[in-house]
């Protein structure tokens, strides 16, 4: 079973009714750091990169970039650049905490749909080593940025081939209607631009992304005929052959017991197999996986609070976290599973709703869940928090973003620190003429 399969990190254990998750009792860690705190286990985090690296060893051309925006700090990318991983990053923010951690630049792969002036120069000036260029804009602001500098910007198109895949929704179709990249019908266009007109660019390969929280391979060895044949239809028509092929992230995790993603084997046989059937000349190939790197590492615990029962004899639960430090349920009706860290055996359950703290009525983070009778001060873990609840994290009700942890080997250190209220209003201000009357 490869990590991505797993509801909890690979070294949960029950210890006296307590959880404990990289040899830290969670109570204790709730105690220590107070609640809510992000919890990153190193083990699973590690488990899964090797995953990857086996499932494609077989693939000497293979390029792993672990997608930032999944959960982007210091230590979780020091981490996985020892494993071996290059970086996908979308912002300024993703590009300077890489090149702050210490990676070759030139493992960096820099995306996104509207990158401005000053994120592609400071990305041209850390020597990032691909730009996947989105839209014309952008492909002429990146050749005459990099005119300017007096460099060429290794590219790769981002093309839409057609091809959404979330879980086992599939759907290919002709035309695209996405925010993102070029359709397969402007890709002459571009092409021709690049050829005879944007001297500082050098087209390397074509890239896509088929969606997220994908069950399914097929989706991937579609997306890879496609691909191919584009690069051969190119080589045809234009004279330039493409070496590079980025076929973007996706693969699932298993949230609560209804998901069944497959193993990351799996996905490598798909790619593998599919290479070899459709490529002759076999390109360098990218994959980008964010959230089954490092949601399934991480858990949130909370703290219980009040707690109500409605006319209908529904129980509301509240937490001290919520929509803030974890958006996806309210956003899209997320699912996650969760345990009560200090009452694991408890016999007498109760069926609840888990309710966040903050002014919404949608600020709900699970619906209906059977957990052991709930008191105020009891500690939840919610599993598979890992990726894209830190990173989609707001201040919103002004309240302090939590701190995180990582634990392995029965250690825990802090990785990012809890924010507090001064750090809230440090970057306000007050006009001098509102100051006058104080
Ligand atoms: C271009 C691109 N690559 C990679 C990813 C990572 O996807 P996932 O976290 O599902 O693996 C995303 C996510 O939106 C993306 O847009």
């Amino acid at each position: 079973m490869s990590e991505n399969q797993s509801i909890k990190p690979i070294t949960v254990k029950e210890n006296n009714n307590h959880l404990s998750i990289g040899g830290c009792d969670l109570v204790e860690l709730a105690e220590k750091y107070n609640t809510p705190l992000y919890v990153i286990d190193e083990a699973t985090l590690r488990g899964i990169s090797k995953s990857y690296k086996n499932a494609f060893k077989e693939y000497q051309n293979i390029r792993m970039m672990y997608a930032c925006k999944a959960l982007c700090t210091s230590a979780i990318i020091k981490i996985l650049n020892e494993e071996g991983f290059g970086f996908d990053v979308v912002s300024a923010g993703e590009i300077y905490t890489v090149y702050k951690a210490g990676v070759d630049m030139k493992k960096v792969l820099f995306n996104g749909n509207n990158k401005s002036y000053r994120e592609i120069e400071l990305a041209l000036e850390c020597g990032v080593g691909r730009f996947s260029v989105d839209n014309f804009y952008e492909a002429g602001l990146l050749n005459n940025i990099a005119s300017k500098k007096g460099k060429k910007a290794d590219i790769l198109l981002r093309i839409t081939p057609g091809i959404e895949c979330h879980t086992h929704d599939y759907i290919k179709t002709g035309q695209t209607d996405s925010k993102f990249g070029f359709d397969l019908s402007q890709i002459d266009d571009i092409v021709n631009l690049i050829k005879n007109d944007y001297k500082n660019l050098n087209l390397r390969g074509l890239h896509a992304h088929i969606g997220s929280q994908i069950f399914e391979t097929q989706c991937y060895y579609d997306e890879i005929e496609i691909l191919v044949k584009e690069i051969a239809r190119i080589k045809n028509t234009h004279g330039i052959l493409l070496n590079e092929m980025n076929i973007g992230g996706g693969l699932g995790v298993k949230y609560t017991e209804a998901d069944n993603p497959p193993p990351v084997s799996v996905l490598a046989q798909a790619v593998t197999s599919a290479m070899h059937k459709y490529a002759i000349d076999i390109p360098i190939i990218y994959i980008e996986p964010g959230r089954s790197i490092i949601s399934t590492a991480g858990v949130t615990l909370y703290k219980v609070g009040s707690s109500k029962v409605v006319p209908g004899g529904k129980r509301y639960v509240a937490v001290d976290g919520g929509m803030a430090d974890n958006p996806r349920p309210s956003m899209y009706q997320a699912k996650y599973t969760a345990e009560v860290a200090n009452k694991l055996n408890y016999k007498e359950t109760e069926k609840v709703t888990l309710a966040g703290r903050y002014c919404e009525s949608g600020d709900i983070l699970i619906e209906n869940i059977e957990l052991p009778k709930l008191e105020a001060g009891d500690i939840i873990c919610v599993y598979n928090t890992g990726a894209y609840n830190y990173s989609m994290a707001s201040n919103y009700n002004r309240v302090e973003k939590p701190a995180m942890v990582l634990v392995n080997n029965s250690h825990s250190d802090i990785i990012v620190y809890r924010e507090t209220l001064d750090d809230l209003i440090s970057k306000d201000d007050i006009p001098d003429r509102l100051k006058k009357n104080d």
